[in-house]
């Protein structure tokens, strides 16, 4: 029997979805390793603008499913197109990541990589070097024009190291940066890449409660300010539930649930997933459902 629900923010579903600006778009992804079916039909539509969480119990397919878009993973079957917003549509399915990275995707991941040994900024430059107009040829002969590239580069590098909150650790080492700093470069080196979807891998494992209210804060602004649409893995609920405009729930590869946060926190299926792993997420599942009873007002799902 399945248990998957589909509720759109606007409520009314695949074909409602269908008219809208998606940003991505895949159906019936299906991933195998041996015998391990890992992502089951996975079917997702991301609006463009919108910041989307997936959230689901350890082993669900998160970071799996990631993978597959971005072209780590190739899936033996389904479909998985990026609408750029200059319009046409391009297939990611077994994509080079780093030509998925040239078309508009950027990500971060579960166990952070950096250059440990290089600054802050190297980091970054490296990053910011992948949008460089000027060729190779251009650049070893010094060219005027090849400079000017570089120093707008140098630029905007220290531009987004400011924009999330490094100003004051451009020479730093990557590797001795505390954790939280160590994510938030993460964040500055994917969008030094200029994405059109940023795809952050659990960009609170790890950060204490203040850093964590700076990256929530932090990841409005990537999407407000910077018009990037994010798509946010994440088993910090606090944050989902305050960031996400909608949320897609994973359990065992399947997709249960998907919905404003207000909607799937209340689903069963996602309480029921929850309450089956891991004690912490559990309770704070519980715990903002009960929140959430208490408020006034508060729409109701099933
Ligand atoms: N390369 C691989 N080879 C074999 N199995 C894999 C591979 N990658 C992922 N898996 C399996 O796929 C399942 C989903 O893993 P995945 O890392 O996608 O989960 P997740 O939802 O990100 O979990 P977590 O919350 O713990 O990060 C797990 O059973 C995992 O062991
Ligand atoms: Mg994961």
């Amino acid at each position: 029997m399945s248990t998957d629900v589909t509720h759109g923010a606007g409520g009314s579903g695949a074909a409602a979805a269908a008219e809208e600006d998606l940003v991505l778009r895949t159906s019936d992804v299906t991933l195998r390793f041996g015998g391990l079916t890992v992502l089951d039909k996975v079917e997702m539509q991301m609006r463009r603008g919108e910041i989307l969480a997936v959230i689901g119990p350890n082993g669900a397919g998160k970071t799996s499913f990631f993978n597959s878009l971005t072209g780590a993973y190739t899936p033996q079957e389904g479909r998985i197109a990026f609408l750029p917003k200059d319009g046409g549509e391009r297939s990611l399915l077994g994509s080079k990541p780093h030509l998925v990275n040239r078309y508009g995707l950027a990500r971060t991941f579960q166990n952070i990589r950096l250059f440990g040994a290089l600054t802050a900024l190297e980091n970054v430059k490296i990053a910011a070097e992948t949008r460089l107009k000027a060729g190779p040829v251009s650049i070893m002969l010094g060219l005027p024009s090849a400079r000017k590239a570089e120093r707008e580069s140098d630029e905007r590098s220290i531009r987004l190291l400011k924009f999330v909150g490094l100003q004051d650790k451009l020479n730093e080492v990557a590797g001795s940066l505390c954790y939280g700093d160590q994510r938030s470069l993460e964040i500055a080196r994917a969008l030094a890449t200029e994405p059109q979807v940023l795809l952050l891998d659990e960009p609170a494992a790890g950060t204490n409660p203040t850093e964590k209210l700076e990256l929530e804060r932090l990841i409005r602004r990537i999407n407000t300010e910077m018009g990037v649409s994010v798509l946010l893995i994440e088993h910090d609920m606090r944050l989902v539930m305050s960031v996400a405009d909608r949320v897609m729930v994973l359990n065992f590869g399947k997709k249960i649930a998907e919905g404003t946060p207000s909607e799937v926190q209340q689903h069963p299926a996602v309480v029921e997933a929850y309450l089956g792993t891991s004690a912490a997420d559990a309770d704070a599942v519980r715990n903002i459902i009960a929140e959430q009873r208490s408020a006034p007002d508060e729409e109701s799902t099933q």
